[in-house]
């Protein structure tokens, strides 16, 4: 879709985010809210306490989001299944037959919030990544290499040698989305690899690098994980997203934490975008001049890959100048958005 660079409104088809963390409880209520908002869908992440490893634990939590949410959103959530070492691929195949699971989440065991129960070894998970393969469900990796010998900037590098590209070649049917990438090493395997490959960037790994986390006093709100990486890494992210190449798509990775957990002597990680999500992706895409590629990148390659439709309906972006509150309140929590006190330039008008 051309697109007016001096346009005040920006029409695109309804959006989706493949990539949130919604929390539960009080917390959910509040945040669902903010995602539902201009996206019809979003990939819901797993690593609740406890994590959401059953049919009917996925099934009981789509319940809580749907309650949270107002009917006339029309938001769909999409459950992941968390992978452990002794996942019961039954239990997957089951709930992908029944419409509960989308997809399974991978994490490497101590690789961030709510990661204990993950995966201490990838090749504990041979049957139910065959089981996956053979009914075509998508494995969504966290990839980093968690091992204490590795720097924690080269984690999500020695990933893709050690276990994405081997896993790869092992089950060469599987899909694999290689989650919130941040380095150029991940961009290049993604673009080399078959067209059963794709990935998510988020809006603030395409903003910030690791010196906006660390020069001038630590900064706890910009820390993540993956961690924010170098500049380089971070033209590339900006150079894939807004290429058009349809193996790169939005996942947010929006991800609360009360205030007084980010600023501590060990900080939580997670960073929460949801209240500016997609005017912090437009903020980026019309800095790189390439604001016709939003589209794709919102609402048409999650879909096309996920093999699911794609959404009907619109959202409205205005051009208008509007300051990010400092505190969003969330059932007695209060949490600091991504932008907080900053000016954007866009903001969601409506969505149909
Ligand atoms: O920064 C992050 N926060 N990265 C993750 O992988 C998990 C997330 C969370 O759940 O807080
Ligand atoms: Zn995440």
């Amino acid at each position: 879709m051309p697109v007016d660079p001096s346009a005040e409104r920006l029409v695109l088809r309804r959006p989706d985010d493949w990539h949130v963390h919604l929390r539960d409880g009080d917390t959910l209520t509040m945040v669902a809210r903010h995602t539902a908002w201009p996206f019809a869908r979003a990939i819901i992440m797993p690593n609740l306490t406890p994590p959401v490893t059953t049919v009917d634990a996925a099934r009981a939590y789509r319940d809580r989001i749907l309650a949270a949410v107002p009917a006339q959103a029309g938001f769909t959530p999409l459950m992941t299944a968390y992978l452990t070492d002794e996942i019961d691929p039954e239990e997957i195949a089951r709930g992908h037959a029944e419409g509960v699971f989308t997809a399974c989440k991978l994490y490497p065991a101590g690789a961030t919030t709510n990661s204990a129960a993950g995966v201490t070894d990838i090749r504990r998970l041979d049957a139910v990544l065959a089981r996956m393969q053979e009914i075509g469900m998508p494995l969504l990796v966290h990839g980093e290499v968690v091992d204490a010998d590795i720097d924690i900037f080269d984690r999500e590098a020695v990933f893709i040698e050690r276990v994405l590209a081997p896993t790869l070649a092992r089950f060469p049917a599987l899909k694999v989305v290689f989650e919130h990438i941040t380095t150029r090493e991940a961009v290049d395997f993604v673009r080399a690899a078959d067209e059963r490959v794709a990935a998510t960037i988020t809006a603030h790994h395409l903003e910030l690098n690791r010196n906006d986390l660390l020069v001038g006093g630590i900064r706890p709100h910009n820390y993540c994980l993956p961690v924010a990486k170098r500049e380089q890494h971070r033209i590339a992210l900006r150079e894939a997203a807004t290429s058009g190449n349809p193996k790169f798509f939005l996942g947010t990775d929006t991800a609360p934490h009360a205030i007084a957990d980010k600023e501590s002597a060990c900080g939580c990680a997670g960073i929460f975008s949801a209240p500016v999500a997609l005017e912090s992706y437009a903020k980026v895409f019309e800095e790189e001049g390439a604001l016709e590629q939003l589209e794709a990148f919102a609402s048409e390659n999650g879909p096309r890959f996920y093999g699911l439709p794609l959404n009907e309906g619109s959202v409205t972006l205005e051009r208008c100048a509007w300051t990010v509150p400092e505190i969003v309140e969330a059932g007695g929590l209060r949490i600091r958005p991504f932008h907080a006190g900053q000016s954007l330039g866009w903001r969601v008008l409506r969505a149909d």
